[in-house]
């Protein structure tokens, strides 16, 4: 069945959020958290290894309790159910939604299309266990009879961010293969990358749902005429493998059928590190840490499902979210990993929120007459304090931030965590509290600046009262990573059941594609 399909801002709950909108949208944090004694913890959850402290934001009680009631309004617990349970709610491709499932070791049977799904994702990640273990162990030769020392997972968007992605924030658990990922259909990315590589010791994933994806094609065909000029075709069979639903369009590249790894129509792209397209994370941490990221993933999902709304940390994030977007009406969300390890989360989240969330068209097929998802971007700090944060201090613009931190480093250098981690939460302080005309004045006086100080002044005040979470876990391991990945999915989740829109489909990737063939046959 279907997702119900209810204008949001029709309902009861949206009145009352516009009218209490009104009220509190001058309030600043640093009074209502003078005001509310208790409300670091009546505004966290806390879950496995994973705080999420969403004080610092400009709510109260009653919003929080508000934008629950616009939840439940829009059928977001009936959408979970729905959800997890694999009906059909990608509606326009006619599809499931079930990356959960993949992560889900508890259940002996999830259906799609009557089909009992489980069987076929433990023989895959048996498959991706066997293969792994195979690779690493040097069994797997190379054409010369070589060990493999290099892999290039070939793919691009959702076959791609998301692998790359956790093996960058997984660095740390490496084995040692070198992982490089070609995307681009820009030559120069693919040449760039085989000028490091040996074609008697590369192993190549073609990662691809469709396989009918130019860039992918592209990039593939060039790789293999590479890898010809010094194997034969039989050699192929070594070094090629892949991953999709289309094994006809696979066999007829000439990757051998047991090089084949499934995909499924239920598993979007963007959602798809968790089956077969996370091989190259499976090679690059070994199989038990990609088992503890689908573990942590799952951990999350259970929290999700189960958790009632004020106490669920995605659907608390959504909702706060949707409180910015559609009533402060802010554009864009910031995302600031205190850890370089998680560099790329931002350009994966990109996709995973944009691609999902950024339509206008409800699911009744009307255009919407609110605004929908939000602008994505971020980088690491400390390092986008030495860059864009200036915006979000002294800017014209509101942008809500998620500050992601670890308790713990991994290679324990006490005094740059300690400092990395001053610095995470003097970010959240300043951004939330601000510095005022008297805390100015009284700064410059002391430091003896008496002759700037009435010039300096406006420009030093910082007006504070910009939002943020502050995520929280121990220590990045795989299952924190796995929550985390899931955390975000689940947002998007709420998020598009709530703005009444699809969120599994991406007819607006199309047309460019379109064109794109049309102009280069007229070459
Ligand atoms: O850009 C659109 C898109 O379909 C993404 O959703 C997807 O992740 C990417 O292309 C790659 O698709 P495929 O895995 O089929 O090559």
């Amino acid at each position: 069945m279907a997702l119900k399909n209810i204008n949001p801002t029709k309902t009861i709950a949206w009145e009352k959020l516009m009218t209490h909108f009104e009220k509190i949208k001058n309030d600043h944090l640093k009074e209502l958290k003078e005001n509310q004694p208790n409300r670091k913890k009546d505004f966290s959850i806390q879950f496995q290894d994973l705080e999420v402290n969403f004080s610092n934001n400009r709510i109260s009680e009653n919003t929080l309790k508000l934008l629950i009631e616009l939840a439940q309004e829009t059928g977001l617990k009936d959408a979970i159910h729905k959800y997890f349970s694999g009906d059909i709610i990608n509606v326009t491709e006619n599809r499931a939604v079930l990356h959960t499932a993949l992560r889900d070791k508890a259940s002996q049977k999830i259906e799609v299309n009557q089909k009992n799904i489980i069987p076929e994702i433990s023989e895959t990640l048996q498959k991706i266990e066997n293969f792994t273990n195979n690779v690493l162990s040097g069994n797997w030769k190379g054409f010369s009879g070589k060990s493999i020392t290099d892999v290039v997972n070939i793919g691009i968007g959702g076959s791609d961010l998301g692998p790359q992605m956790v093996v960058e924030s997984l660095k740390y658990y490496k084995t040692p293969l070198n992982i490089h990922f070609v995307s681009n259909i820009d030559g120069d990315h693919v040449q760039e990358t085989l000028k490091k590589l040996n074609p008697e010791t590369t192993l190549f994933l073609i990662v691809s749902k469709t396989f009918t994806t130019q860039e992918t094609l592209t990039n593939a065909l060039t790789i293999k005429k590479w890898f010809l000029e010094s194997a034969l075709e039989i050699d192929i069979e070594k070094h090629f493998v892949a991953v999709s639903t289309n094994l006809n369009m696979v066999k007829d590249f000439g990757v051998a059928e047991e090089n084949i790894f499934p995909m499924w129509d239920w598993v979007g792209g963007r959602f798809s590190l968790w089956s077969a397209v996370g091989l190259s994370i499976s090679l690059a941490v070994g199989f038990d840490n990609f088992n503890q990221l689908l573990v942590g993933a799952h951990q999350m999902d259970t929290h999700f499902k189960n958790s009632p709304f004020d106490k669920n940390i995605p659907v608390v994030l959504a909702l706060i979210s949707i409180w910015y977007n559609n009533f402060f009406e802010t554009e864009t969300e910031v995302i600031l990993p205190y850890t370089e390890y998680l560099k790329t989360l931002a350009p994966y989240l990109q996709q995973a929120i944009m691609e999902s969330n950024g339509k206008s068209v409800d699911r009744n097929g009307n255009k919407v007459d609110y605004q929908t998802g939000n602008i994505i971007w971020g980088s690491t700090g400390t390092n986008a304090q030495h860059a864009f944060i200036q915006l979000l201090h002294q800017g014209t613009k509101l942008i809500p931030a998620d500050f992601i931190g670890f308790k713990e480093s991994l290679y324990g250098l006490t005094e740059h965590h300690q400092k990395l981690m001053a610095n995470f939460y003097a970010q959240i302080q300043a951004l939330s509290e601000g510095k005022t005309k008297e805390e100015v004045h009284l700064d410059m006086k002391v430091s003896g600046q008496f002759d700037q100080i009435q010039t300096l002044i406006p420009f030093k005040v910082f007006e504070g009262n910009k939002p943020s979470n502050t995520i929280l876990f121990n220590k990045l391991t795989p299952q924190n990573l796995g929550i985390l990945i899931a955390m975000y999915e689940h947002k998007i989740f709420v998020q598009g059941v709530i703005w009444n829109i699809y969120s599994y489909d991406q007819f607006g990737v199309e047309l460019g594609k379109e064109l794109a063939t049309k102009i280069y046959s007229k070459n």
